[in-house]
């Protein structure tokens, strides 16, 4: 589940939640709803699907006017996408309701007690034995003497400490009319600050348009708003400060900026995304200065090996990280899916520096997987696109990305970001070890600085890859080969067709083709070929060449990505798209832009949402 917008103002909670939930949709999209309080009670709607289906009900039953309330739209793991699953959930005959985020582990264990003490379940939801053991704690305060004021405030501190997983927890009473309570473990929740009025969101963009002062909750904090008033403490009841920190995305960067999709959008803002990450981080002698890289010189000097932790698109800009960072830093580097890291007892210690690539800095795989690699004393270092997110908190530095908000669930913007700031990481590392590589760095980031207009060229020539798109819209299956860094652009590739598209694709390395996936070649099957520069020091372009035409001959129908000049590909493509001139480390910045365009285009042609894929949510809060 995910919580979203709460506001403790206004007589217009309704709508301001609705906004907020209309901007946090991205988040999970399985079903929606809604809570307020008023009139001495709590009055609630809610419906599996999207918003609009919550829309569609207030519509036919509207909820009265109220200061206070709570939203959420959910990404279902415990339970269904069902109405009966979805959040609010109520307790205390109707008089509480809560919304949550993440998954309450020991869940059975508390319902199995409430059901002993006479407690009555109707969802198979971990979130309502949430809000049961809330109500329950709630009258047991109540009854030992505890202030009517402060009671909720008290009862979620005692209901936090007997939970345990991760959630982010919201919840109202209709005794308190005018609070919102909330907690936090594992689970994003910032503070919107207002001018007699407060917000609670999982991200800014909930509120964005009515605040640009943001508090950010520390791990096991609880706060406690109300119009005029935040209070924040621990789980046992001592006073706790946040962190407040000023938002500069503003409301219309949020916005689709009349394009069709965040998703194309996004796509286009790509030569600025690249270009803010490179923005201010080295100087006119062509030296790296990342400052935010806190950790003392002579212990990263130390380093030995490196680990490279990402899940999805995030993960493919880590295995492009490692062509780079090996190549200039000649230091060892894996790259591993968090997930797996975590559960294999990997070689980590004091010598290994993590960097972990994550757009929302809150995926918890790849959360445990730093928490798990830090303990065994590794230094840790975070590529991050979310200010203030739980991953760069928890390492010992952070390098972001600055992409700007990423709505759509699929990445792209991002992924050219990480890519950016992984290559500035690996630049940072030559440069501090003084290796024999020192004299090219000044070239690459003058490299890297050409990237941006170079993607422009292409995004300002898409028409011939978007018309391509669209007439295979019937496609059912497409492959994809890269070599060396061309790989994981490759895989990326695949991966947007299967999420946005729904059409069996799959990357492979082009020299591994002979190996087994040349099986899989027919009459007509389209294979999309990402081919080396033509100028790189070694043979690679004719050995991909030699292998187009092998696909060729068995009958596939051949799409090239190919650099400018490259002429030696055409005679065995059948559709070929030129990007600018690069240097062969730095092609992912460019060759990845043509398949991202592809993916979309197709799947618009399909007719299918580009923004929210089934089945997928931008940010996985559960391992
Ligand atoms: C989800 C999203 C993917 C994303 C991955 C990693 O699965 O659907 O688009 O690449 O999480 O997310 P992160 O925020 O850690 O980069």
């Amino acid at each position: 589940g995910f919580i979203d917008g709460a506001s403790a103002t206004r007589n217009d909670a309704l709508k301001v939640i609705l906004e907020g939930l209309r901007r946090l949709e991205y988040r999970g999209y399985d079903s929606a709803g809604i809570a307020v309080v008023a009139e001495g009670r709590i009055a609630s709607r809610k419906k599996s699907g999207k918003l609009a289906n919550l829309l569609a009900v207030l519509e036919d039953s509207p909820l009265p006017a109220a200061v206070t309330g709570i939203g959420h739209t959910r990404w279902a793991t415990h339970g269904g996408p069902t109405d009966q699953n979805a959040h609010p959930h109520l307790a205390d005959g109707g008089r509480l309701a809560l919304i949550h985020n993440g998954i309450i582990e020991n869940f059975a264990e508390l319902k199995a007690d409430l059901l002993h003490k006479g407690h009555l379940f109707i969802s198979e939801t971990d979130t309502e034995v949430a809000a049961v053991l809330l109500a329950d704690t709630y009258r047991d305060v109540l009854a030992a003497g505890g202030a009517a004021s402060d009671a909720l405030s008290v009862a979620m501190q005692r209901t936090c400490q007997r939970l345990e997983g991760a959630f982010t927890l919201l919840a109202v009473h209709a005794d308190q009319p005018d609070s919102v309570v909330a907690a936090r473990r594992n689970s994003p929740l910032v503070v919107g600050l207002g001018d007699g009025e407060n917000f609670l969101g999982s991200d800014v963009s909930g509120f964005i348009d009515y605040t640009r002062r943001a508090v950010e909750l520390g791990q096991d904090q609880i706060v406690t708003i109300t119009s005029e008033t935040v209070d924040i403490t621990d789980f046992y009841g001592a006073p706790a400060v946040g962190k407040e920190y000023h938002v500069d995305w503003d409301a219309a960067a949020a916005e689709k900026d009349g394009y069709p999709s965040f998703m194309e959008k996004e796509i286009h803002d790509q030569p600025d995304a690249v270009g803010q990450t490179l923005l201010g981080r080295s100087d006119e002698h062509g030296r790296l200065t990342l400052d935010e890289i806190r950790i003392d010189p002579t212990l990263l000097k130390t380093v030995n090996k490196i680990i490279v932790l990402a899940c999805g698109t995030s993960a493919y800009a880590g295995q492009v990280a490692k062509y780079a960072i090996e190549h200039w830093c000649r230091i060892p580097t894996e790259v591993e899916l968090s997930h797996e890291f975590r559960y294999r007892d990997p070689i980590v210690d004091d010598k290994t520096l993590i960097v972990s690539i994550s757009q929302s800095g809150e995926t918890m795989d790849t959360l445990m997987a730093v928490r798990y690699a830090r303990e065994q004393g590794a230094m840790t270092v975070a590529i991050c696109n979310t200010n203030g997110s739980t991953i760069p908190r928890e390492s010992d530095a952070v390098l972001y990305t600055h992409a700007g908000p990423e709505i759509a669930v699929a990445s792209t913007k991002a992924f050219l970001a990480q890519i950016t700031a992984a290559y500035l990481l690996g630049l940072y590392l030559a440069q501090l070890r003084g290796n024999k590589f020192q004299g090219e760095i000044k070239d690459i980031l003058a490299d890297l600085a050409k990237t941006p207009a170079k993607i422009q060229e292409i995004l300002d020539n898409a028409g011939q890859i978007k018309e391509l798109a669209r007439s295979m819209a019937d496609t059912k299956t497409v492959l994809f080969l890269g070599r060396h860094v061309g790989f994981p652009v490759a895989m990326e590739g695949a991966l947007k067709l299967k999420e946005l598209a729904y059409i069996h694709a799959e990357g492979f390395a082009a020299g591994e083709l002979k190996h087994g996936p040349i099986a899989l070649i027919e009459e007509g099957l389209p294979v999309v070929v990402v081919v080396p520069s033509p100028r790189g020091r070694d043979s690679l372009h004719a050995k991909v060449v030699s292998n187009i035409q092998e696909i060729r001959a068995r009958g596939a129908k051949t799409i090239v990505i190919a650099e400018a000049g490259d002429e030696a590909v055409r005679a065995y493509a059948e559709h070929v798209f030129y990007i600018p001139e690069i240097p062969p480390l730095l092609a992912p910045l460019l060759t990845t832009v043509p398949l991202q365009l592809f993916a979309c285009e197709l799947a618009t042609a399909k007719g299918f949402d580009v923004d929210q894929p089934r089945n997928l949510a931008k940010s996985v809060t559960v391992e």
